[in-house]
Parts: structure tokens; sequence; C-alpha cells
């Protein structure tokens, strides 16, 4: 199949238009079952070390099991407050939406005993192709409406714990996916003056 240059277009503005979502945008309108599905279809469509597929997908609605994320998140979260200079703004930023967010997903990368073709001498490639899945279902998602929040303030182990993951199994997101009341044209981080955008000529070297 051959795309034209509006296919181009329309990709290129879903791709600067999704954004980091946190709790107070999320509105509690479920999502539908066959929408989770579509962004789980763009999800396994990733690309993967060896065509490894490497990842495992747990769905989580179930409010005990927020819960105690967020409680974890509160912890990580009191912990890393204190690492920062500006703490007054740190400690203004939300930083996750578990328990607004109607649904949660945690994303895992299943390691295996198996040899890989392509991870024989790079190896953390199979969990860097769980983040392709992650980037598609994030892209997807925002092309359906529907908002996502990676929260990366957690103690793996105890997520791990908390949603029974096999032992093989390694955190890689926790995601926070819903419907939203807008979705901002610029990043919080960059509004909020607590990062500055690059530009290409600032992050790319000629040759
Ligand atoms: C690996 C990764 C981990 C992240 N963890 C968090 C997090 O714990 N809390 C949060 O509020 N945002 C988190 N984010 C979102 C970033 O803050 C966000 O992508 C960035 O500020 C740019 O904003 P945008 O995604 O809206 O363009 C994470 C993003 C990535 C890619």
């Amino acid at each position: 199949m051959n795309f034209n240059k509006n296919d181009a277009n329309k990709l290129l503005q879903i791709i600067k238009s999704r954004r980091d979502v946190r709790g107070n945008r999320f509105t509690s309108q479920a999502v539908e079952e066959e929408k989770l599905q579509m962004i789980l279809e763009a999800a396994i469509a990733a690309p993967s070390v060896g065509f490894s597929q490497p990842w495992k997908f747990v769905i989580i609605k179930n409010q005990q099991i927020k819960d105690s994320i967020y409680n974890n998140f509160v912890d990580e979260n009191t912990k890393a407050k204190e690492i920062f200079k500006d703490k007054e703004l740190y400690a203004k930023l939300k930083l996750e939406g578990i328990k607004e967010a109607p649904l949660n997903i945690a994303v895992l990368y299943e390691e295996t005993d198996k040899e890989i073709l392509g991870m024989t001498s790079m190896k953390k490639m199979g969990e860097y192709s769980v983040v392709c899945a992650i980037q598609n279902m994030w892209l997807m998602a925002r092309a359906l409406n529907i908002g996502l929040g990676w929260v990366s303030i957690l103690n793996e182990k105890k997520v791990l714990a908390s949603i029974h993951a096999p032992k093989n199994t390694k955190l890689i997101a926790y995601l926070c996916l819903g419907y939203v009341h807008e979705f901002l044209d610029t990043p919080e981080l960059q509004t909020l003056e607590w990062e500055t955008k690059k530009s290409i000529e600032n992050c790319s070297v000629i040759l």
C-alpha cells in the first residue's frame, strides 16, 4: 500500500498532538472494549528484536490494585521530591493519573532463556522492543482521542507483586488511559518551565 502526502501529514499531526496525560485531565468515561482492542492491536504490530514480541499487557480495572499502585507512587514520589533543587515546583507537578484514569495497563517485558536473533550483543534490545509497542499504544490512543500517561515513579518490585506478575517479567511501563477533558497543545513540563524543548539542530549532528 502507498500512502500520500495527506496521510503523512495526518500521521505527523497525531504524533505532534500526543501528550502525556495526568490525573486532573481524565474523565470517568469508560474506554470501550473495541477501542482497547485497537490500542492493543497497535501495540503488537510494533517491531521487536528477532521478532521476539517479548511483551505482556496486564489490564487493570480493579480498584484495590490501583490503590496499592497509587500508594507505591506516593512513597516513591515523596523520596523523589527531596532529590530536586526546586522542591516547590516539583511538589506542584501532577505526575500520574492512577486513580482517575478508568484503565491502567502494566506493560511487562518477558525474559526468556532462548537465544534471540539480534540480541546476542546488545542485551537490552528486548526491553527496547517493548518500548516500541508502548509508543504505538500512545499514538493509537491519541488517534482515538484517548489520553495516556506513563508513570515511572514506582517501586518496580512492589508493582510486580501487586499485579501478580510472573517471575520472568520486568516492568517497562505503568500506563493510565482514559478520555480527557482536553489535550494540551504544549507539554506541561515545558509550560511550567521545568524543561525547554530541543530543536532538530540541538539534537542532531551531520557527519
Ligand atoms: C519513559 C517515560 C517515563 C515517563 N514517566 C513519567 C512519570 O512518571 N510521570 C509523568 O508525569 N510523566 C512521565 N512521562 C511523560 C513525560 O513527562 C512527557 O512525555 C514529557 O514531559 C513530554 O510531554 P508530552 O509527552 O506531553 O509531549 C514519562 C515519559 C516517558 C517516555
